[in-house]
């Protein structure tokens, strides 16, 4: 489902507010967040996809790093988790559901989470996630609306999970690309959200299945900002260009595409291959952190320092052309 078709589901909806609801379907940002009390807040959210890769623990591991990283978006930790399993009984092997669930549990267990629980449901095509819930401080939440004009823009990881993905389930990819994708992916985002807060930052979302130029400009748009993207400083997996180039990509990325391009301004010579990478739909990618400039290098420092280490300054944000972006 594409961002044009969710907007279509949720149409005529309820419109549920409440003093407490911090964030919720009026103000859509990474997860839903609920004041308990004035120190504690709960973070809310779900994901759960089909397989994107061959190795079903590997899987596991990347589908629990994806759900968990809303939390860490919204600045958070998870707490809690509960499994949601869609699996074909009568086709595939229950050992296989085993091994998906053991990459679960491990990932769940690196993030200090616990698992609680979960459904499973008897569906042709195989599907995992998570269900999880988290903690912040109520002032110390960090949102897709706080990015401020001279601020600098931090991503965490590299882009072209979409595109891979494609030229996995054709046979094209080779061992050492697949080996680095699947670590990128199962890479959780708790180092990133851990030093955001040490440091104090302004905004923060995380990259996922609108893509990199839909999660940033809706950052621009719900920030009231400008944003201007520096398309060489992006940080790629390796043999994204070249699939790019030869038009591998998966059809989530025609639909980001379709919904985004009148909020996206292409300087002149930007390749069309480059396009199609920053429009290229995620699985389990970096956060996009709106840092003040007098901070940046040492937030990428620190993030260096613990490892994050692909995260790379890409952009910045700007008074003029608010709700835009602009790649140069
Ligand atoms: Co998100
Ligand atoms: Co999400
Ligand atoms: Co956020």
């Amino acid at each position: 489902m594409g961002p044009g078709d969710l907007s279509k589901a949720l149409k005529g909806l309820p419109c549920m507010t409440n003093i407490n609801l911090i964030r919720g379907l009026d103000c859509p940002d990474d997860a839903g967040v609920y004041k308990l009390t004035s120190k504690l807040a709960i973070i809310q959210t779900v994901d759960f996809f089909t397989p994107i890769v061959d190795d079903p623990y590997a899987f596991g591991l990347i589908a629990a790093a994806n759900s968990m990283s809303d939390v860490y978006a919204m600045g958070g930790k998870p707490l809690t988790a509960m499994n949601i399993v869609c699996f074909p009984t009568g086709t595939l092997n229950i050992s296989i559901l085993n091994k998906i669930l053991k990459g679960g549990a491990e990932k769940i267990m690196e993030a200090g989470a616990l698992l609680v629980g979960g459904h499973t449901v008897d569906d042709k095509e195989l599907k995992y996630g998570l269900s999880v819930t988290g903690i912040v401080h109520p002032d110390k939440m960090i949102t897709n609306s706080g990015a401020r004009p001279g601020d600098k823009l931090i991503l965490t990881k590299p882009v072209g999970t979409g595109i891979l993905g494609t030229a996995v389930k054709a046979g094209l990819v080779n061992k050492k690309t697949v080996k680095i994708m699947t670590e990128s992916m199962a890479t959780l985002n708790d180092k990133a959200a851990e030093l955001m807060q040490e440091v104090g930052v302004n905004g923060c979302t995380d990259i996922t299945g609108f893509g990199f130029i839909g999660h940033t400009a809706v950052m621009a748009k719900n920030s009231q900002a400008g944003i201007t993207i520096f398309s060489d400083s992006i940080p790629l997996l390796p043999d994204a260009v070249d699939f790019a180039q030869k038009g591998v990509l998966p059809g989530g990325s025609h639909r980001n595409r379709e919904f985004y391009s009148h909020l996206v301004t292409f300087a002149n010579g930007i390749p069309q291959h480059m396009q199609d990478i920053l429009f290229d739909a995620q699985t389990s990618g970096g956060l996009l952190i709106s840092v003040a400039a007098g901070k940046a290098e040492k937030l990428l420092q620190k993030l260096h320092r613990a490892g994050v280490k692909d995260s790379t300054i890409i952009g910045e944000v700007t008074k003029e052309h608010k709700g835009r972006l602009v790649i140069v």
